[in-house]
């Protein structure tokens, strides 16, 4: 098998090869989430726990959907209500969980390196639901998945990555998984958002909507992140909406038939405008949604498979 990870910590260390092994799964999923019988006993009989120290809509449901339709049993925790210093927590709950024998740990923190750290505690599964401004590895997945299936292909496209870089883990996952499936990749933003030392990873760099967006073929627009920010980055949500918010002016610039992305939660009107989102012709937003399920059983799936190899259960 191409995919011989424990835990999905991140982007960076898969190949193209396991990206391509885990979309492909991921494209079997979508048709069994499109069929009237959604079950699959991929994970029967596992445990899956989710705990999210951060808020999440998408991200919490979809990892809960894609247990229950592969058959685990899965438990939401509500972290959110700790209020205990961060590495003692983190290794408190990680032995506690490990305890209670759980096969999949699915892990939001607001703190970069988070989830690496109690990955090294446990003896299950770790997947990164999205860490500090680190990774957001399934997101990208699910981008990459959408990206495909809407363009033909996953390699030689141009695609603008646009507004609050600085501080997504969307963008530095999409990023390293766009840049390893050699695509050309834009940055635009104000240079305030931008962060520091960002042409090392092989982008171009763009303050100005339309130089940036000229004949891309994906516009991949990321929330304001205020609650990162303390204080400064923007002058006023009007202003930036003016400059980066993604109407169908500055869309022109990109190719007629570019597609429009967005990670979601959206705020519309500060970084793209309300109509353009719900635009079926341009938009994608809800086919992101709908991959988010998919990628994320099919990740769970392959994570499944090895840990039965490696506790000799398979
Ligand atoms: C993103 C996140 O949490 O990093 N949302 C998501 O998972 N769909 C982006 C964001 O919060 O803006």
């Amino acid at each position: 098998m191409t995919f011989t990870h424990r835990h999905l910590l991140g982007i960076e260390h898969l190949r193209p090869e396991e990206i391509v092994t885990l979309l492909d799964l991921a494209e079997d999923y979508v048709a069994l989430n499109r069929a009237p019988d959604k079950h699959k006993d991929a994970l029967a009989g596992l445990t899956q726990i989710n705990m999210f120290f951060e808020n999440s809509t998408r991200t919490q449901a979809s990892f809960e959907l894609a247990g229950k339709r592969l058959g685990a049993d899965v438990m939401n925790m509500a972290m959110q209500a700790s209020s205990i210093s961060k590495g003692e927590t983190l290794i408190d709950t990680a032995m506690t969980l490990n305890a209670m024998h759980p096969d999949l740990l699915v892990v939001r923190h607001p703190h970069s390196g988070a989830v690496d750290l109690l990955a090294q505690k446990v003896n299950c599964a770790v997947l990164n639901a999205g860490d500090g401004r680190h990774e957001h590895p399934t997101q990208a997945l699910l981008d990459a998945l959408t990206i495909r299936r809407a363009k033909g292909r996953l390699h030689r496209l141009s695609i603008a990555i646009c507004g609050d870089i600085a501080h997504s883990r969307v963008a530095r996952s999409n990023i390293i998984l766009l840049g390893k499936m050699e695509n050309r990749i834009r940055l635009i933003g104000p240079p305030t958002l931008m962060p520091s030392g960002i042409s090392e990873f092989g982008v171009e760099v763009y303050d100005d909507m339309a130089d940036g967006l000229k004949d891309v073929d994906v516009v991949m627009m990321l929330r304001l992140q205020k609650e990162r920010m303390d204080g400064g980055f923007i002058p006023s949500e009007r202003e930036y909406y003016h400059r980066f918010g993604l109407d169908d002016d500055k869309l022109s610039h990109a190719k007629s038939d570019a597609i429009v992305m967005h990670p979601g939660p959206m705020n519309r009107g500060v970084e793209i405008d309300g109509t353009l989102a719900d635009d079926i012709n341009r938009s994608v937003i809800q086919e992101q949604v709908e991959m988010g399920v998919a990628v994320r059983m099919a990740a769970m799936d392959l994570l499944a498979r090895n840990l039965a190899a490696l506790r000799g259960v398979a």
